[in-house]
């Protein structure tokens, strides 16, 4: 049975790109393997962020998790800084990957790009060294992520190798699991951008009123021409909405765009809306309902005494194979 792990940091609003590309999928998992899901809240500290915000946003994604149908008796959801053992490993991996490879990740030089030295902190250079300490504590073999985290998965297997090969079989080696519609959602105000927490213009945020969600999707940027055609590097906008469309619908973007073959750019936006809405609106329902009910509390309590169980196996084997002591 597959061990799969994946996680959402607690920064910002969830956005429609972090449903598509992430929660919504997690819950495909539960019959099929044992399933480990987290808030990455240690992760959020790595950039400036409010306390009070750091907590409301972890709550939010526990309700999120619920509502996107993970069942809690079936998956393990629980909060990172709750299993201590995630910084216990994260101690002993940081010596086994190099500056130069921090250095050369994606995420880390968009983050870091208007950022003086002085204020880049160490955690968010060292970020991939706690993100592989996740995958790895549980032993996972699949990580269902968004295109953007390939690269940090890629690492983690680096990682693997160079550990496994000094110490023996003593890590798994995981894969990242990305979908084939859907793996890297752009903005609606700038096509060329990957939709993200921090972009309020061209984002649809998971918790937004569905007259904001239609409104940013009527005036979400398209491109010259009025008809709507398959045509990622001419047609990047129209492209990004049929990939939303045809993720939601669990089509591919070509089947989509059979379907709105002929359709002009304002119906076809309509539509795209009406899916996305759809889709949105019971969902977000659903997460009011938890977070009223408090249900997550005990969630997050049972879910992190099942993931202590697996994350001690894992640590005490790895702490054994580099020679601390365990008695
Ligand atoms: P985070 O919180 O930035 O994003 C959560 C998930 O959403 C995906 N995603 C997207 N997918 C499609 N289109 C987009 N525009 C889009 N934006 C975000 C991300 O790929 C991700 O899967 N480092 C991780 C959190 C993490 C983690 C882990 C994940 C920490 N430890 C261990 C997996 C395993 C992150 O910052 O994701």
């Amino acid at each position: 049975m597959p061990t799969i792990l994946s996680g959402i940091k607690p920064t910002g609003q969830l956005t429609l790109g972090n449903y598509i590309g992430a929660l919504s999928r997690f819950k495909e998992y539960q019959d099929e393997g044992e399933v480990y899901i987290f808030i990455a809240d240690l992760h959020a500290l790595t950039l400036p962020i409010e306390s009070k915000v750091l907590k409301e946003n972890s709550i939010d994604i526990a309700c999120f998790y619920l509502a996107s149908g993970l069942d809690p008796e079936k998956s393990a959801i629980f909060l990172q800084s709750h299993v201590s053992e995630h910084a216990e490993l994260n101690a002993i991996m940081q010596n086994y990957l190099y500056m130069g490879e921090l250095r050369r990740m994606t995420q880390f030089k968009e983050k870091s790009l208007s950022m003086k030295d002085e204020a880049i902190g160490l955690g968010l250079f060292a970020y991939p060294v706690l993100m592989a300490s996740d995958i790895l504590l549980y032993q996972s073999d699949e990580v269902p992520v968004g295109e953007d985290q390939r690269q940090h998965v890629e690492l983690t297997r680096d990682l693997v190798t160079r550990f496994n090969h000094r110490y023996g079989e003593i890590l798994r080696m995981p894969k990242a699991v990305t979908p084939k519609t859907g793996a890297r959602i752009m903005s609606l105000s700038d096509p060329s951008k990957k939709m993200s927490k921090s972009d309020p213009e061209g984002d649809i945020f998971l918790k937004d009123p569905m007259n904001i969600v239609r409104k940013k999707i009527m005036s979400a940027v398209t491109d010259c021409g009025s008809e709507v055609t398959l045509d990622p590097i001419g047609k990047p906008g129209i492209a990004n909405l049929l990939n939303i469309y045809a993720a939601l619908s669990h089509i591919s973007q070509e089947e989509a765009a059979k379907v709105f073959g002929g359709y002009r750019y304002g119906d076809f936006k309509k539509a795209v809306a009406e899916k996305v809405v759809e889709v949105l609106e019971p969902f977000q329902n659903e997460y009011l309902r938890i977070k009223e009910s408090k249900e997550y509390i005990g969630v997050l309590k049972s879910g992190e005494e099942k993931a202590r169980r697996k994350a001690r196996k894992t640590l005490t084997k790895v702490q054994k194979a580099v020679g601390l002591l365990t008695f």
